[in-house]
């Protein structure tokens, strides 16, 4: 851990503290917060089965891609994108990549301190006793109270941007390697008690039917499209985590089976999350389909009738807000290293200053479920444009541009060194990136957008 590698990083202690990193990146508020609601939302199976081939035949090549990228171009996603162009004699155009991708996490980020603060706040009531109620309708009042104060919302997403920023500005790789360490584990076991609570609640049977029975059809191209954008969300692509981590990992290291361990986490811990979830929805008789407060209205309830509840809920917020801060910290890396590389600026100021910009974006977020929630356009507040812009059309164009780049663009030789695949297996993530990848992409468009009725 003491090789600089120009943006205030240093590389990763070995391929675990990758892992790890990026495991920390990768599972957080989108596989337990977000995941079980836009499941709920979109009808249950069918979503959970575009997820997950997308979460296969596009995410894990690019996530090899952009690690790839990362550690070909050491340095931020904006200047990695340009090198790696540059190597190849490509035009100059695509570094727009890069900047498409800071822009992105930053953007993710600005939305996603607010839920990170529903669940500091939830850990905070959970101390406090703040969290009896008997009823769905009891705790969606509680829900709806939290949020109705802009002085206690912004409180707490105010406490989560400074943790980030605090957590950022030291560049603690250590301390990120140490706590997802444990909080992977914990994390599972939580869960695990959970759904195993579930079984005996009466609504198992109806949450793995809703979650692994689907129709053909029941999907609306509206729901290919956010199914698909989900699946770049939760693994963190397209948003300059994943390649401003990969600028730290050290050469040698195996991409592909670093990339296969990170999306099996992220897709096990969101599969149990609806596990978890979903039963009790049904035990109590509650709408899957109710939205943002989905997981904050139903564990609650869960929790109040376990034995124990108490405590297991004062862990499990505690863990939760652990996963959103290691991937709040993720999404703000590429600005802050592009920062320190391109203004030299120091990396503690870089994370202050970008601070300060991003509590602006946030709280306008963050009114949007108090004072500003009739600030809309299109029916959409400022936290809802946020979510929609990011994980509808920037991720998956970016995506989209990453694999013609790396497919078409670029020299073979230098993603194959990079990569450093047996022939086959390197032939194999070719087709996917050149063929499979943008053709998905593309047809989950046009069907979204109506062009074309498939
Ligand atoms: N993958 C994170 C989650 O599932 O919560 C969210 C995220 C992190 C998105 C980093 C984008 C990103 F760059
Ligand atoms: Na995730």
């Amino acid at each position: 851990m003491t090789t600089n590698n120009g943006t205030g990083g240093v590389l990763w202690a070995g391929r675990w503290g990758f892992v790890l990193a990026a495991t920390g990146s990768a599972v957080g508020l989108g596989n337990i917060w977000k995941f079980p609601y836009m499941t709920g939302e979109y009808g249950g199976g069918a979503f959970v089965l575009v997820y997950l081939l997308c979460i296969a035949a596009i995410g894990v090549p690019l996530m090899m891609t952009e690690i790839a990228f990362g550690r070909r171009g050491r340095g931020s996603p904006v200047e990695a994108v340009k090198r790696v162009v540059a190597e190849s004699g490509g035009g100059a155009g695509w570094s727009i990549l890069g900047w498409m991708s800071m822009i992105c996490g930053f953007m993710i980020l600005s939305f996603y301190v607010v839920v990170a603060g529903w669940s500091l706040s939830y850990l905070w009531k959970a101390l406090t006793g703040g969290l009896v109620a008997d009823s769905v309708e009891g705790m969606a009042a509680i829900f709806e109270a939290n949020n109705a104060n802009p002085l206690n919302l912004g409180f707490w997403s105010t406490l989560v941007t400074l943790l980030t920023m605090l957590i950022v500005g030291k560049g603690v790789q250590e301390g990120i390697e140490r706590s997802v360490r444990w909080m992977m584990p914990g994390m599972v076991v939580m869960l695990a008690i959970l759904i195993g609570f579930g079984v005996f609640s009466g609504g198992f049977g109806q949450a793995v039917h809703f979650m692994f029975a689907f129709e053909v059809g029941q999907l609306s191209g509206e729901g290919l499209l956010a199914a698909m954008g989900h699946a770049f969300f939760t693994l963190s692509l397209a948003a300059g985590a994943i390649m401003a981590y990969g600028a730290y990992l050290p050469a040698g290291k195996s991409i592909a089976r670093t990339t296969f361990m990170v999306a099996i986490c992220d897709t096990l811990v969101a599969l149990m999350a609806g596990l978890a979830i979903f039963p009790v929805i049904f035990a109590n008789g509650m709408d899957p389909a109710s939205g943002p407060g989905l997981i904050f209205m139903s564990l609650p309830l869960a929790f109040a009738q376990m034995p124990m509840g108490t405590l297991l809920e004062v862990i499990f917020f505690v863990m939760l807000t652990m996963a959103a801060l290691t991937s709040a910290i993720s999404m703000i890396e590429a600005t802050i290293a592009w920062l320190v590389e391109s203004h030299g600026m120091v990396r503690n100021r870089a994370a202050w200053g970008t601070g300060i910009v991003l509590w602006l974006v946030s709280t306008l977020a963050m009114l949007s479920f108090n004072l500003g929630a009739g600030w809309t356009l299109g029916g959409r507040t400022v936290f809802d444009w946020l979510d929609y812009l990011t994980s509808r059309f920037l991720m998956p164009l970016g995506g989209l541009g990453l694999a013609l780049l790396a497919g078409f663009v670029l020299k073979d030789r230098l993603l194959r060194d990079e990569l450093g695949l047996p022939d086959i297996g390197h032939a194999l993530w070719l087709f996917m990136i050149r063929y499979v990848c943008p053709l998905a992409i593309v047809v989950i468009f046009i069907d979204a957008l109506g062009i074309m009725n498939l």
